[in-house]
Formats: structure tokens, sequence, C-alpha cells
């Protein structure tokens, strides 16, 4: 699978937030039951690559990633970890080097013409936009479309299911993500079942 394709494989990737990585693989079930096999556990919780683990070893339907990933050192984790794919808020030179050296699809966040060119020029075509409501929003990318058809997007940050189907129209956008599939309430209380129809409702966005 490479990053293009990783942009097809879903309309919505939820971003999630694990204190506790004994929720990971019934979450990541009630996911995939409701239509969102893709993944992004985010690195921001102690708990976060043990839950990336569990899910790849307990969860065969699911394409667990690891996102937040910021320092170089946090890709070659993740991918010991069973990460599949690798998100990044933005990107430097040595973290692009870092994620390329996995061998796994990346997406590297961008949330300006100039980040996506100096990407480009590396051989990156598939990234994150972020944070997308607060840079410009469906806006900014349409109008990105335009000099730099070749790059496809996940936009993230502020997507709602109200303003995802304005994303997900756009012919450089290939899925959304976002962390309102998982309300830390229901991951909480082991709410499974409003999180898998959160998530079927999202899997019909497109
Ligand atoms: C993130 O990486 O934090 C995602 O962009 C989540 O953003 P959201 O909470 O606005 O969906």
């Amino acid at each position: 699978m490479n990053a293009d394709e990783l942009l097809n494989l879903a309309p919505v990737v939820p971003v999630v937030v694990l204190e506790d990585a004994a929720a990971a693989v019934p979450l990541a079930r009630a996911l995939v039951a409701g239509g969102l096999p893709v993944i992004e556990v985010t690195l921001r919780t102690p708990a976060a690559l043990e839950a990336v683990r569990r899910i790849a070893a307990e969860v065969p339907d699911a394409v667990v990633g690891a996102g937040t990933v910021v320092r170089p050192e946090d890709a070659e984790r993740s991918l010991d970890a069973g990460a599949r794919f690798l998100v990044s808020p933005g990107c430097t030179e040595a973290l692009r080097a870092a994620m390329t050296a996995t061998g796994l699809p990346f997406l590297p966040g961008i949330a300006t013409a100039s980040e996506a060119m100096a990407l480009l020029e590396r051989g990156v075509t598939a990234m994150k936009f972020f944070p997308a409501e607060a840079s410009g929003g469906a806006g900014l990318l349409k109008s990105l479309g335009g000099p730099l058809p070749q790059i496809r997007f996940c936009p993230t940050g502020g997507i709602t299911p109200a303003n995802a189907p304005g994303y997900l129209a756009l012919d450089n956008v290939g899925c959304v993500g976002g962390s309102w599939l998982t309300p830390a309430d229901a991951v909480r209380a082991g709410d499974w079942a409003r999180i898998e129809e959160l998530a079927r409702q999202a899997a019909a966005l497109r």
C-alpha cells in the first residue's frame, strides 16, 4: 500500500487519543464494524504505542497507523509497534527522512503551498492538510488544486460531519480525518455501540 492508496481506503480516518491501551481492541473493532477500517492512534499518550501494537495484533481488519509523529525517532518506534502508516502534523527534513526510512506510507502535514512544494520536490504527493479549518478550510485546498493538482490530501483539524462533505467533494481530497468519532466520554465508558454508530454515519458521508 502506498500513501495514495491509503487515502482511498475509507472516507474518514478516526483520529484517536487513547489513555488506556485496554480500550484499543474493542474501540478498533467498533470502528471496523461501523465501516471505518483505517485508524490513526496519536502518539500523545504513554499508552499509544501499546494501543497500536494490540490493534495490529488482534484486529486484522483494521489498518492501524500512528499519528502525531513529531520526532524522527517516533517513526521507527511506530513501525516496530506494527503501525501500517504514519501521520505528522507538520514536517521537517529530518522527520521526512525518518518516515521514508520506515518504508511505510506516510502523510506529512502541510498548511501552505510552500510546505507542500518542499515535500513535492522530495517525491511526496500525499499529505495531511492541518489544521484544516483554521488554515483556510476547503477553500484553501481547492485553491491549491489549481497549481498543485498532483498532490492529494487528508484534511484534518476541525472537521465535522457537517463540513466533511465539502472537503470530500474536492478532486484533491482522498479522505478526511477527525476525532469526533471517538468522544473521550464514550471511550472512557466503553460505549462501543455509540462509536460504531458514529463510524457508520461517517462511512456514509461519501
Ligand atoms: C489532530 O491531529 O489533532 C486532528 O487534527 C484532530 O483534529 P480534530 O480534533 O479537530 O478532529
